[in-house]
């Protein structure tokens, strides 16, 4: 048979499968993922594994040599790869990101919902919740014509200062993981590939693209990986996005341990991996590390996945087989999460259902909000009769984080001259307002001062019953925050005004952690971060007592900078992308947040897993016993206060002697119960063999020491309710934790 015969054949049964979705959907993604690429030329092969910026802005034109609008893609969005109609896979198109779908710096920003950000999300603790924000948004994504989201945000908070964290799920791996796998899960749920990024350790935003994190294989897989490797077990992304920084010498998407090691092979990733835009440095070494997709060449300095590759390929310095390999991975996701079956059908955002989005991102909001302080303040009380809203634009709506997450939704604004003017900007609210919230549920009247003038905020805050301050910190992609303090003042503004009035409630929008100074003399505090669309009604739900609160904080609130592993942040803004500027996380290795706080006796501002409800829960009857190789715990919960609410059950082991883990505990298992008043319920949860375990380098495989392990219930990382101690006999478990 010729050449052109054989290409013929399989031509023409690889459109069979195609015009036949029946017949082919029984057939497994790996063997049409293997009929495509036999059915492929070597021009197309290469054009599955190039993508496009797909934003046609001047600013892009004009600043980015030889950049080309993709004509095929989605304007304003992240990026485009063209499809092989003959073969029936379509085209990719790509869009950001892990709250909702965004859209590119652009004059006509798309409207779509956003959820709360993805720290806001873990704070709920509730895996079902993060599914629904995860379906919500990917069905946004389909209906605005895109089958790959670029989500899955979940580097492990290593930096409180990091301007990304509020797209991330926090510090620990196991909620970190548990979290983004479940949004990863409910977004592939639409039939579209999802990411799971930045792999791996881009914890820091200083010199993002050039920062060469240093980090042990041991403290890694027990850290960020274990949480990639949750979050991969859970969600099954289709694709995975490396980061933009260096780990130990290597650029992460050129990273032969990160990459071919550690993903492929450890773990079985079948899907493709994908750089992050202006993260692909090489085409020969980063081809043969494991990069299966150039993403945005027009970010890289040079195209190199397109002639090069070709060239490289015909030379020999990167196989056949490798090309193939990769252009495989490409259509094993298409085919895998069903989008070459049920092909996204462009814009259909005409057909969105708002208002139930708006109930999930609600809800979502509503259960990530920390009540973090309450001297019974909370919730408002219904006598009040005048009541002083505060900052924040409350009047107007709440603050999302900024940079190439950003979704707009109907209303949007930007305050003049807050914010940059460019990149990771506009500083963006959203039109859901806290202040109109508050006031559609009291009798109060309630003025509003927006907090610009601390002294005359604080003469009106004088003799009202209740004072509301709402305080601010935008984070964006890009740039971290010099340090921990509310920006522009506002610390001084809560103190100005706490001091004339000893009933004020503080609502913070940041990030992540904050320091506050003026902690001690207010009566109340939530942490709302970025709540999304409906934010400003979750607030004045959970302030008005009609929700009761049951967030939990993902991430340690250090009392000062002092206190983490680099209280001065490694690199320098000024650097220029020549310069190779490190960091060494081996100083925590893997006691990451409340363990580093535990190794050191360390007294947080704020605990890992701390937050107040309006009513009071007990633990009873903690039990555990040896479950094949890792463990299982029954656990009662019980509402004993007077309003139905939820609460988080965590689970604290420990190993009775040292057993070479990196701190003295980790989070074991968690729950999230609904319980109304008097109603008790008991849970069973399993706890992962890996986390009663330590990694071995050398032998690729995880290890229970034979000995006692105190198993715990906390209301927090530093709050042990109750204590029990089973032994466990030596156990040892693949590099998959079998
Ligand atoms: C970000 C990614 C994003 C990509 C495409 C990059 O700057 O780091 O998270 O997906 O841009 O917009």
């Amino acid at each position: 048979m010729t050449k052109t015969k054989r290409l013929l054949l399989s031509a023409a049964a690889l459109s069979m499968i195609a015009l036949s979705p029946l017949a082919a959907s029984a057939q497994t993604a790996d063997a049409r993922a293997d009929a495509a690429v036999k059915a492929m030329t070597q021009a197309e092969k290469l054009q599955m594994v190039f993508g496009y910026f797909s934003t046609n802005a001047t600013w892009m034109t004009g600043g980015t040599k030889n950049f080309i609008f993709p004509k095929e893609g989605l304007p304003d969005s992240a990026g485009y790869v063209p499809g092989i109609a003959r073969l029936g896979i379509p085209a990719q198109w790509e869009t950001d990101a892990g709250v909702g779908v965004a859209t590119q710096r652009s004059p006509t920003p798309r409207l779509r919902t956003a959820l709360p950000s993805g720290l806001a999300t873990s704070a709920t603790w509730n895996p079902d919740t993060a599914f629904a924000g995860g379906a919500m948004i990917g069905n946004e994504a389909r209906l605005s014509g895109f089958n790959v989201q670029l989500a899955g945000g979940m580097d492990l908070v290593r930096e409180p200062r990091n301007g990304r964290n509020f797209e991330y799920s926090g510090e620990d791996p196991l909620l970190a993981g548990v979290i983004t796998g479940n949004e990863i899960k409910g977004i592939q749920s639409n039939h579209i590939v999802s990411t799971m990024k930045h792999y791996a350790f881009n914890a820091q935003e200083t010199n993002r693209f050039t920062i060469d994190v240093k980090v042990g294989d041991k403290a890694a897989r027990e850290s960020d990986l274990l949480a990639f490797q949750f979050a991969y077990e859970i969600g099954q992304p289709a694709s995975v996005m490396c980061a933009y920084n260096r780990v130990n010498g290597a650029y992460s998407c050129e990273n032969d341990w990160l990459l071919n090691q550690v993903l492929k092979t450890d773990w079985g990733f079948k899907g493709y991996v994908m750089s992050d835009w202006g993260a692909t440095h090489s085409t020969v070494a980063a081809a043969n590390a494991g990069l299966d997709q150039e993403s945005g060449w027009a970010f890289d300095k040079s195209p190199y996945f397109a002639d090069a590759l070709k060239e490289a390929v015909n030379n020999g310095h990167v196989s056949q087989a490798r090309l193939d390999d990769m252009a495989k991975r490409v259509v094993w996701a298409l085919y895998a999460t069903g989008a070459v079956d049920d092909p996204v059908k462009g814009d259909q955002s005409a057909t969105i259902d708002w208002a139930g989005h708006a109930k999930v991102t609600q809800t979502d909001a509503e259960e990530s909000l920390v009540l973090l302080k309450n001297n019974g303040l909370l919730p408002l009380a219904k006598a009040a009769k005048k009541i002083v809203v505060i900052g924040g634009h409350a009047d107007f709506g709440v603050l999302s984080g900024g940079g190439s997450s950003q979704v707009y939704a109907e209303g949007w604004k930007r305050f003049d001259g807050e914010g940059p003017d460019g990149f990771p900007g506009p500083l963006t609210y959203y039109a859901s307002s806290p202040l109109k919230g508050i006031q559609a549920r009291t009798k109060a009247s309630v003025v509003f001062n927006d907090g610009k003038d601390p002294k005359a905020a604080a003469r009106l805050a004088r003799g009202a019953d209740m004072v509301i301050v709402f305080a601010t910190q935008w984070t964006g992609e890009s740039i971290d925050v010099p340090d921990l303090n509310l920006p522009d003042n506002q610390d001084a503004l809560i103190s100005a005004v706490a001091k004339a009035n000893k009933k004020t409630v503080v609502v913070l929008e940041t990030g992540g952690p904050v320091v506050m100074p003026w902690l001690a003399n207010v009566g109340a505090v939530v942490e709302a971060w970025y709540p999304g669309t409906s934010g400003g009604e979750a607030i004045a739900r959970v302030l008005t007592g009609e929700v009761n609160p049951s967030g939990r904080l993902p991430v340690t609130f250090p009392a000062s900078l002092d206190q983490t592993p680099r209280p001065k942040l490694d690199g320098d803004p000024k650097l220029d992308d020549d310069a190779h500027p490190h960091t060494d996380y081996d100083i925590e290795g893997a006691a990451i947040g409340y363990k580093w706080f535990d190794k050191k006796s360390l007294k947080p501002l704020f605990p890992f897993g701390y937050g107040l409800s309006y009513s009071t829960f007990a633990t009873s009857g903690l039990s555990a016993t040896a479950d094949g190789k890792g463990a299982k715990v029954s656990v009662s919960v019980k509402n004993t206060g007077k309003v139905a609410g939820s609460t988080v059950t965590q689970v604290y082991v420990s190993p009775a002697a040292d057993a070479g883990w990196e701190a003295p505990k980790r989070l074991g298992a968690f729950a999230k119960t609904a319980l109304n008043p008097g109603e008790s319920k008991t849970l069973s949860l399993g706890v992962d063999p890996r986390l009663l375990a330590t990694y071995d380098s050398a032998s690729k495989t995880w290890t229970v020491k034979a000995g006692d392990y105190k198993v715990m219930t906390g209301n927090s990382a530093t709050d042990i309710t109750a204590t029990t101690t089973i032994h466990l006999d030596q156990q040892t478990l693949d590099v998959r934790g079998k």
